[in-house]
């Protein structure tokens, strides 16, 4: 039995055909696989899609809406793709091997990808109940804070990570990686467990939180200090880019 790869003809003897480049073949797979798993999606949305989610009765003005199940479906890309890229960040700020250098190379394709599917899942959020109702419910402001958190910061930190690339792990730079990716994997981490409890299904992270102080059914206060230590902040990492940029 022969076996024909993609590269060879049907013919023997004739020359293979080169016409067809791996980087378009490569992206012809993955947009047949990217497709096949869209189709897939739809159809388990649309599957769960009826009699799903909370069953909820519109008084006043009838305001448009999607249900819940496309934000849920939709959750598990961002959530997915930038937990990948924090443990391949793990792996590589513990490890020079040529397997951890692999998978850093993985790292800011994942993190763009989870924001891109970030912002999907933001405006998905966005379409369950009206803003007037949502923002009513302290769980549910905390919800959209802690997403707008997280989506800022991963935003910021796919261009890092594009920008510096293989600098972002050299000396004890790699440790400053290491913090920032952890904020980002807490940040994520809150993000779900509050949409869970929003559901209905408040995880043991959850309940967690308010071993720190946040009971999170409540509105979250920020110390009006606290306001002038963000702004000190800014003005001195902004100061510290500065110096840093003209000693370079
Ligand atoms: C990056 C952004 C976001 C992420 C990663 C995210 C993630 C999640 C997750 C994991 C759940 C729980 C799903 C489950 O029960 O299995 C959830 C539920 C929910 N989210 Fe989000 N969310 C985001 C943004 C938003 C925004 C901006 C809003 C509204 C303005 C929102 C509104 C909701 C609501 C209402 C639920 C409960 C749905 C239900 O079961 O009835 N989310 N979210």
């Amino acid at each position: 039995m022969t076996h024909l790869n993609a590269n060879q003809s049907g013919t023997p003897g004739t020359p293979k055909d080169t016409s067809m480049k791996p980087a378009l073949l490569r992206f012809r797979r993955i947009t047949v696989a990217a497709t096949l798993l869209g189709l897939l999606g739809t159809g388990a949305a649309l599957a769960h899609g009826v009699d799903a989610g909370v069953q909820v009765e519109v008084v006043g003005e009838p305001s448009w809406s999607l249900s819940p199940v496309y934000h849920i479906l939709m959750a598990h890309f961002p959530v997915a793709l930038w937990m990948a890229a924090y443990l391949f960040i793990l792996i590589r700020c513990l490890s020079d091997s040529e397997f951890a250098v692999r998978l850093q190379k993985a790292v800011w394709p994942l993190a763009a990808l989870g924001t891109l599917a970030g912002f999907v899942t933001y405006g998905l959020g966005l379409t369950i109940y009206p803003w007037s109702a949502i923002t009513e419910s302290p769980l549910g402001r905390n919800h959209i804070m802690l997403a707008t958190w997280t989506l800022s910061y991963w935003t910021v930190m796919s261009v890092l990570g594009y920008r510096f690339r293989r600098h972002l792990y050299v000396g004890g730079q790699r440790w400053i990686t290491l913090a920032l990716a952890t904020i980002g994997a807490i940040v994520i981490t809150i993000t779900g467990t509050l949409g869970g409890s929003l559901g209905g299904t408040p995880s043991l992270v959850t309940e967690s939180l308010s071993w720190i102080g946040w009971n999170v059914y409540m509105t979250f206060y920020l110390p009006t200090w606290m306001l002038v230590v963000y702004g000190v902040g800014t003005v001195v990492l902004i100061a510290i880019g500065i110096v840093g940029r003209r000693r370079a």
